[in-house]
């Protein structure tokens, strides 16, 4: 079987300025949003990733009318609230877990039956901390020993609840407050620790009243939504990647425009910056109700430092490209309470660690996070990514610290979140080339990777 793979040579210098594509997350949401609007909903900088048009055929198979005008242009007319219709046949969310539990929370809600599956990741990742509270309020819904395929027995009458979520999740506080547009009174849901506010915000911007304070953010039926403009702007988890290279092998100040810079996601400039990067944030603006800045990284040496728990789900998407900058940061950086990386498209904490037992890095596993003793050059060598984006986007950039290729395989899923990295990269000076390999022929050693139980998680706040 050809498998997509990256082949990357050092290269020591990254210059220019660019953009990187739409939020995955806001993206998503402008989609099942405008969905349950009345009237049109136009996006623009809408992510064009494999995770973005699962959810968009999902709206579509719901009966939402999905048009696409032009590159990174969608236009949504929504049907209402009370408009969806059945789909018709299992719904499949390709590799996308933020479409799968916003979809819980949304379809426990609907009067017709749903079943929801995904690709090999998705099917091994953990959806009873969705299932349980959605049971709470009272819908009928079943996981497979905890995981896909997901049931969902339509007709459910759900009242409000005051969830205390025990694990930081945007994606399990999104599901719940969609399940409480369709619930009796109101719904409330508790965050140990602050994480990605996209839901709240958008959903104002449909005219949903959404109340949220200190961690604490209510819902309740609203009579209607109403179809708005959304303009979508730059991920800052695909950024990332080039914050990261623009900190290794920058010579002049390296610019990324349109960046979303929400608080509630920028723990990544926070992690660099006490790594002593230079960031500057410049050209603030606000687009909808999301804030918008240009990055500028100048040159500059990172050192190890601790990450600060609070900064984890800040970050939380973020962390394989972080490990890169700690693998050339001069001394130790250590992570803790970040078990939630273990559960991510892959186990992003086992994934680093092969990779880095490749390239020579110094570290040790913790069970929630990771020790890294960085400065040295790194070696060449083959890291097998097993289908995740960010493990094979974040080896990408590792090259700029090597002293010899790096060979990724299995990088088609880079396509979920970031299309077109391979070239944005090379204009940017990493010298990555797409490429093939047959991995029948030449069975690399792929044991089926696995995922641990849910991880245990303490309260920040
Ligand atoms: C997301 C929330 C995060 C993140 C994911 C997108 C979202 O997951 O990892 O890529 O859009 O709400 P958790 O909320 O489960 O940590």
């Amino acid at each position: 079987m050809n498998v997509p793979c990256f082949r990357v040579a050092p290269a020591d210098r990254v210059a220019g300025a660019i953009a990187v594509p739409g939020d995955k997350s806001i993206s998503h949401r402008a989609l099942m949003f405008g969905a349950l609007a009345e009237g049109r909903t136009h996006v623009t900088g809408f992510l064009e990733g494999e995770d973005c048009l699962a959810t968009m055929r999902v709206v579509g198979h719901l009966g939402a009318k999905v048009e696409r005008p032009g590159p990174g242009e969608v236009v949504v007319h929504g049907v209402g609230l009370h408009g969806l219709r059945a789909p018709g046949a299992t719904l499949d969310m390709g590799n996308a877990g933020t479409a799968m539990r916003l979809f819980m929370g949304l379809l426990s809600a609907q009067p017709f039956d749903s079943e929801l599956v995904g690709d090999a990741s998705l099917m091994r990742r953990p959806m009873e901390r969705v299932a349980r509270p959605l049971r709470e309020m009272g819908a009928r819904i079943a996981t497979r020993d905890g995981r896909p395929p997901v049931r969902i027995q339509g007709g459910a009458c759900l009242r409000g609840i005051h969830y205390e979520m025990p694990v930081a999740s945007a994606q399990v506080k999104s599901a719940v407050l969609l399940a409480g547009l369709y619930a009796d009174g109101h719904t409330t849901v508790v965050e140990p620790a602050v994480t990605r506010d996209h839901t709240e915000r958008m959903l104002r911007s449909f005219g949903v009243d959404v109340q949220a304070r200190d961690g604490v953010v209510t819902v309740a039926q609203p009579v209607a939504m109403r179809g708005t403009d959304i303009r979508v702007p730059g991920d800052i988890s695909s950024a990332a990647f080039f914050l990261v290279a623009a900190c290794l092998g920058a010579r002049e100040p390296f610019t990324i425009r349109d960046v979303g810079v929400n608080p509630t996601r920028t723990g990544i400039l926070e992690m660099l910056a006490l790594m002593g990067a230079d960031l500057r944030l410049i050209n603030h603006r606000t687009w909808g109700t999301e804030p918008v800045a240009d990055i500028e990284v100048r040159p500059c040496a990172l050192r190890g430092i601790t990450v600060p728990e609070r900064l984890v789900p800040l970050a939380i998407d973020e962390f394989p490209a972080f490990f890169v900058a700690a693998a050339c940061a001069e001394g130790e950086t250590v992570v803790t309470g970040a078990g939630e990386l273990r559960v991510k498209e892959s186990d992003r904490i086992a994934a680093m660690a092969r990779g880095f037992e490749v390239l020579g890095v110094e570290h040790e596993v913790l069970p929630d996070g990771m020790r890294i003793r960085g400065g040295r050059p790194l070696d060449g060598g083959t890291i097998d990514s097993r289908g995740d984006h960010r493990i094979a986007m974040a080896f990408a950039v590792a090259s700029l610290r090597a002293t010899a290729p790096i060979e990724i395989l299995d990088v088609a899923n880079v396509a979920t979140s970031f299309p077109g990295f391979a070239e944005l990269a090379q204009g940017a000076g990493v010298a990555v080339l797409p490429t093939t390999r047959d991995l029948v022929t030449e069975p690399a050693t792929r044991p089926e990777c696995g995922f641990p139980a849910e991880p245990q998680h303490r309260h920040l706040f």
